[in-house]
């Protein structure tokens, strides 16, 4: 596979300062090196450029609206011109409302080449907040519903008139942290969520399975890989822990399975906050589980 590095190192959607730096942590930790090890041609295509994080208050269930939607469209830019010389984007967060542009940019690319779009969004919050229910106005916890066409015009029409991504297009995969208002509209939406709980009782194996039934040759794979989605007992260096998360073990089983299925055609890593973390494991951590999404396995398998 031939993948590109896009950094984006800003932190203006999320409640927490540090964001910005999870590029040159995920550098520092070795990714490039690890694909490269894999045989991965790699080409790092440095940071995007945005505006400041101007650290306000929320404007009508907002905060940072307008540096948002310039980081989003520099981000779909960027991926948009990877997919279409066929690299594989990696985008390097940065808060996860850059998964607003990222996932924008891949919605289009699979509609002007007629292929399937699912998107795998691993994560401990569903971020399917609007400016009504947001409790923070954080908009790192409103990207699906902004990429499902509901939000403000200036990220909902981010890639046209038409919204990038419809809810049965995602499946969410970890969440065990809702907000009041956000679970009426995921109930309303039909989000597909495997929550901690259903992880629990039916297994990470099972689990995966039916997140990637439908999963064919025409499929392209979006991940969406929030660090939070993992226990914070191993990924301390992320700005929103929730208890409770997938361990090691059913992380790795989760990249194996994606890698198995052939089909990943983008993927964002975000949310890393190296501010918050110990020496960085938790980016080496990001890195050692990207190496399974890219096929590492123990043993020969065919
Ligand atoms: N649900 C909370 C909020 O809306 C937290 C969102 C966290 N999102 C994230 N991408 N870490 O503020
Ligand atoms: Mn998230
Ligand atoms: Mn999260
Ligand atoms: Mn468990």
């Amino acid at each position: 596979p031939l993948v590109s590095l896009i950094g984006a190192p800003t932190d203006v959607g999320a409640g927490h300062r540090g964001a910005r730096l999870g590029p040159e942590a995920l550098r520092i930790a070795g990714l490039g090196e690890a694909l490269v090890a894999r045989g991965v041609d790699v080409v790092d295509r440095g940071n995007l450029d945005g505006p400041r994080n101007p650290w306000q208050k929320p404007v009508a269930g907002y905060r940072h609206l307008a540096e948002v939607v310039a980081w989003n469209r520099a981000v779909m830019d960027a991926v948009g011109a990877e997919l279409r010389v066929g690299r594989l984007p990696i985008l390097l967060g940065g808060d996860h409302c850059l998964g607003l542009g990222s996932i924008t940019a891949v919605a289009r690319y699979c509609r002007d080449t007629g292929k399937q779009l699912r998107v795998l969004w691993l994560d401990a919050h569903a971020d399917f907040n609007t400016s009504q229910v947001t409790p923070s106005g954080n908009i790192h916890g409103m990207p699906v519903s902004c990429l499902c066409g509901i939000g403000p015009e200036e990220l909902t029409r981010l890639g046209g008139d038409a919204p990038a991504m419809r809810p049965d297009e995602i499946r969410q995969i970890g969440i065990r942290s809702v907000d009041p208002g956000e679970k009426q509209l995921i109930q309303q939406h039909g989000l597909d969520v495997y929550d901690m709980r259903y992880i629990d009782e039916i297994g990470m194996r099972r689990v995966m399975e039916e997140a990637l039934e439908g999963v064919d040759e025409n499929t392209h794979l979006h991940v969406s890989f929030d660090v939070d989605f993992l226990d914070p007992s191993i990924a301390p260096g992320v700005g929103t822990t929730v208890p409770g998360g997938p361990n090691y073990r059913e992380a790795q089983l989760v990249m194996e399975m994606i890698a198995d299925s052939g089909r990943m055609g983008s993927l964002d890593i975000v949310e890393l906050n190296p501010i918050l973390d110990k020496r960085n494991r938790t980016a080496k951590l990001a890195v050692d589980l990207v190496e399974s999404l890219f096929g590492k396995s123990t043993l020969m398998r065919d």
